[in-house]
């Protein structure tokens, strides 16, 4: 039972702020004063276990003193300056970066969120390629790529049909995914051939002035989507003979998510463009990355960039940035993330045979999801996009309800699934203790499950 005070805390969040994502009158905020590691501890003194790093966002934990202590340093000598200013901390974080992201990337562009990032990328694409009109963007229907304006549209799922016909922004083409559970092509791996690969290749050649493909190497709120070994390599093979750039959006999957620095690795595939936020600080402070390869650097020695903030590059964020990647290396947590998520894999799938309603068990690294549907034989899902739009309780929230009421966050997909993607720090112990609410709460799914 929630206090006095979490009640009107929550009704001030309540009637004066938004939430968004959500009809505002449904939103009935938790109030959180303080974290530490893997927990959160709300205003009544009760803590929760962290199981999916809030968005997963906070890789290294809530709190890390090492990157507090590196952002208060940083404050006490130099807290903003403009951003065609240069300072010592932006150097040292561009030089720790080029250590961790994949070496085809060249040189990098800050700014404050995962949304700003793609909207740098695309925009410097369709800057690159303005003389000869191949502007046009192909993204995928399972994805989502941001809330402003371009990002919105790149978007694939249902949070896109919310905007989507004010038409903000023209010359985005989606893309069947690779989603083998519901392949959109009705076909099986590996005979399949990998089509959904194929379909880029036919989809570039037949729109024609397609300048970028953006896409998440594993699909994050939309799914936790992880493609078939040959997808990605083929990707990359097929932008290349087109000459078309490849951008990776890594603002979940990235920074040791999947056991990998970055998702891409796992497939050994270069892009020429990487987008990143959430765990570039674990959350510590909001920034935010668009790395590019050298052509678009080259370029843009000579042609005019149409990207900057007044917050970009923010002296806070560096430091915050530079303390992050030193606590993933000291910690060995991407190496630790691999193996944990082997553990964490197989727990899973344990406890999806037990349940009726998973239908789906799937993911890399500490990067998990469970998809929930009716019916396990005719995959019949809980929920449309729909509902989620018209603010219907999913039966995914059911379940994440439940898990808080044990003292467990868990966070919930667009619209089928609930999300294991927890901080890197996280223990086997606490693994098993956030399993162990997960399979009690999947009890209430279990109820609305037709059997087969
Ligand atoms: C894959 C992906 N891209 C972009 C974004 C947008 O990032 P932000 O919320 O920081 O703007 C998100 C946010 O969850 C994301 O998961």
């Amino acid at each position: 039972m929630s206090s006095d005070l979490s009640k009107k805390t929550s009704e001030v969040l309540r009637s004066t702020t938004y939430a968004g994502f959500l009809l505002e009158k449904n939103w009935k905020p938790l109030i959180m004063v303080r974290a530490e590691g893997v927990y959160l501890e709300d205003i009544d003194g009760k803590k929760y276990l962290d199981f999916s790093s809030q968005p997963s966002c906070v890789n290294l934990g809530h709190n890390n003193r090492r990157i507090t202590s590196a952002i208060k340093d940083q404050a006490d000598k130099l807290t903003y300056c403009a951003v065609g200013l240069g300072t010592d901390v932006r150097a040292r974080c561009a030089e720790k970066l080029r250590e961790v992201l994949p070496d085809s990337l060249a040189k990098y562009c800050f700014t404050n969120s995962g949304s700003e990032a793609n909207e740098a990328a695309v925009k410097m694409v369709k800057t690159y390629h303005r003389k000869d009109g191949r502007t046009k963007i192909i993204s995928r229907y399972n994805s989502f790529h941001g809330w402003t304006g371009a990002t919105g549209q790149l978007t694939g799922n249902a949070r896109r049909f919310a905007t989507e016909t004010t038409g903000a922004y023209p010359g985005v083409v989606h893309v069947p995914d690779p989603y083998c559970y519901r392949c959109p092509f009705g076909l099986k791996y590996p005979d399949c051939g990998v089509a959904c690969a194929d379909i880029i290749d036919y989809t570039i050649k037949n729109e024609a002035n397609v300048g970028a493909v953006i896409l998440e190497p594993v699909t994050g709120a939309s799914g936790v989507v992880v493609p078939p070994k040959e997808y990605l390599p083929k990707v990359r093979e097929i932008t290349e003979k087109n000459n078309v750039f490849l951008i990776v959006d890594e603002i979940m999957c990235g920074w040791g998510r999947t056991g990998e620095w970055f998702a891409v690795n796992n497939w050994g595939v270069k892009p020429d463009m990487l987008t990143t936020a959430k765990g570039m600080s674990g959350g510590h402070f909001p920034v935010a990355l668009t790395a590019t390869n050298d052509t678009l650097a080259n370029f843009f020695e000579d042609n005019w960039l149409p990207v900057s903030g007044t917050f970009s590059a923010h002296p806070l964020g560096m430091a915050a940035g530079i303390a992050a990647i030193e606590e993933y290396q000291r910690g060995n947590l991407i190496a630790k993330a691999k193996e944990l998520g082997r553990y964490l894999g197989k727990r899973l799938e344990e406890i999806k045979s037990r349940h009726p309603s998973v239908g789906d068990a799937r993911g890399l690294g500490l990067f998990w999801a469970l998809e929930l549907v009716k019916n396990r034989r005719t995959k019949e899902p809980f929920n449309s996009g729909e509902d989620y739009l018209e603010g219907r309780t999913l039966t995914v929230q059911k379940v994440a309800r439940k898990m808080m009421e044990m003292g467990v966050y868990i966070y919930t997909g667009v619209v089928s699934t609930v999300i294991v993607s927890p901080p890197l720090i996280i223990t086997k112990e606490e693994i098993d203790h956030g399993l162990g609410a997960l399979d009690e709460a999947l009890k209430v799914s279990d109820q609305e499950a037709i059997p087969d």
